[in-house]
């Protein structure tokens, strides 16, 4: 009987995922947070890993299982994924930053539990580092691909962001429209690259959307060498 082999096409290659949103502590139980649900860099590390490469997988917290053959590396705020990061980039062949980093985190974390004690609260909030801009900076060998979450003006934003981070590709998603992004089994992108081009894709649920992207990451591998 004939047993089909998966094609392991991403054999030999060390590639790191991001997934997930980070979570900024305010107090000791509270946190500043977003919806991103973490599922599609899940997807993209499990779709990475049955090809044959060497995945990390640099998590913010999702509650989702970590996929076969992958390394995850647990974190919790920007800071601590910027670090985990940074230490892996230098060995990887392809970056995708997934994940939904906090842009903004509580300038000071407050030891005790805040008490209800005002009408109001105000919290001060400064800006975190934008790690995909840094690793962008530090390109040498790397493929690097990031992600764009966009309510308007999707391409102009888009084209923005990978000209500003050097980057390879970019998927970028309208979140405002149905099926697409955040909490949601389904994603509805534009994939785009640093010379102008646009490749619009049909709705398709994560996992489809993972092996597509990493379709074109092949291609551009292939190109490079
Ligand atoms: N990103 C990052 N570090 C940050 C913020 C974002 O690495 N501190 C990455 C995300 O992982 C994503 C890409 O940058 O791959 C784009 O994120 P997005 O939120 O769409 O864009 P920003 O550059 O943060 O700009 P804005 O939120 O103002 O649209
Ligand atoms: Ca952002």
């Amino acid at each position: 009987k004939e047993v089909l082999e998966p094609k392991k096409e991403l054999a030999r290659r060390a590639v790191l995922v991001t997934a997930g949103g980070t979570r900024e502590p305010i107090d000791p139980v509270r946190y500043v947070g977003n919806r991103s649900s973490g599922k599609m860099g899940y997807a993209l590390a499990e779709t990475a890993a049955l090809r044959g490469a060497e995945v990390y997988l640099v998590s913010a917290p999702t509650g989702l299982t970590v996929p076969d053959g992958v390394q995850v590396i647990n974190v919790e705020t920007a800071e601590q994924m910027r670090r985990a990061v940074l230490e892996l980039y230098p060995r990887m062949d392809v970056v995708i930053k997934a994940a939904a980093v906090a842009d903004y985190r509580p300038r000071a974390m407050v030891d005790q539990k805040i008490k209800k004690n005002e009408s109001s609260l105000v919290l001060e909030l400064e800006k975190t580092t934008d790690i995909l801009a840094e690793l962008g900076r530090q390109k040498t060998h790397q493929l690097l691909v990031g992600f764009a979450a966009e309510t308007e003006d999707l391409i102009n934003n888009a084209r923005e962001k990978i000209n500003k981070k050097n980057l390879d590709l970019l998927v970028a998603n309208d979140v405002t429209q149905p099926g697409a992004g955040f909490g949601s089994d389904t994603n509805l992108v534009q994939i785009l690259y640093p010379d102008g081009t646009v490749e619009p894709q049909p709705v398709m649920d994560k996992l489809a959307l993972s092996e597509v992207i990493w379709d074109k990451i092949q291609q551009l591998l292939l190109v490079k060498k």
